[in-house]
């Protein structure tokens, strides 16, 4: 069974890993989350790039044949770099989401909701122009914390997401019939968003869609026994324990606090 890596700013990543379970449930997974330095959304690409490509050539050190970014900001700011620096096939999120945005959209409208420095880079926005998509980007650097706080069913949270979308899609983005979840924590949000955005808006999600491009890639091999799945972080292993067995769906036994800054 491959040993897939899986690289995130920090617990957000674990959606991506769950999905990535759910379809590939006998690989091996190792899971890093640079909790030290998040979080990754509000910084500059050269300091993006600097711990990504570190975390990355930690996660090869440690014998991993493919490598997903699960990070929307590090592969909007640091994928080529991150390529560069490793010798396995490396998975970013944006270019999956995009093609899955493209592939159902019938007005060629999409909607990318991301963190500051994602819709700064203008990632997203390539991929689907790319497509033939033509894109609105907005940051909504409030969801973040809200998810990390466990607000994803809250009356702030969705009075935060009425102010985001309510604008958007009543002005610039009328037509757009895809939302595109552009960031790590924005799938705990889904429920509460479909409630918010206009039921013709079709919401994709990155982390699915890279889960099925590494199914693509390895193809779908779920026979044999559960793999195994050890996750590095580089800050409180208890504050991963916690938080991040929100995002998996399930409780993390495996964690172990490393220091790539050494
Ligand atoms: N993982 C980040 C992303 O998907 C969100 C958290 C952060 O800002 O580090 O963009």
């Amino acid at each position: 069974m491959p040993v897939i890596g899986v690289f995130d700013s920090g617990f957000g990543g674990l959606t991506v890993l769950r999905e990535l379970r759910r379809v590939l449930p006998a690989a091996n997974y190792l899971y890093f989350g640079d909790t030290a330095h998040l979080p990754y959304g509000a910084k500059s690409v050269h300091t993006v790039a600097k711990y990504a490509v570190s975390a990355a050539h930690f996660l090869e050190q440690h014998g991993i044949e493919m490598l997903v970014v699960a990070c929307n900001t590090a592969t909007a700011l640091a994928l080529e770099d991150i390529r560069a620096a490793v010798r396995v096939p490396v998975v970013g999120v944006i270019e999956p989401g995009a093609q899955r945005a493209a592939a159902i959209s019938k007005t060629k409208k999409a909607v990318v909701v991301a963190t500051e420095a994602t819709v700064a880079s203008h990632a997203y926005r390539r991929a689907l122009e790319h497509l033939g998509m033509e894109a609105t980007e907005k940051a909504c650097p409030l969801f973040v914390p809200l998810v990390e706080e466990g607000w994803v069913e809250h009356p702030v949270t969705e009075e935060v997401a009425h102010i985001y979308m309510d604008e958007l899609f009543q002005d610039g983005a009328r037509d757009a019939d895809v939302l595109v979840l552009g960031c790590t924590h924005y799938p705990l949000l889904r429920p509460l968003l479909r409630r918010v955005v206009p039921q013709s808006v079709e919401i994709v999600d990155s982390a699915e869609s890279t889960a099925a491009r590494v199914v693509e890639m390895l193809g779908k091999n779920s026979a044999g026994p559960a793999g195994e799945l050890c996750c590095y972080a580089t800050d409180s292993v208890e504050k991963f324990r916690r938080l991040g067995g929100k995002f998996l769906g399930c409780p993390i036994e495996n964690i172990e606090l490393v220091d790539i800054e050494k």
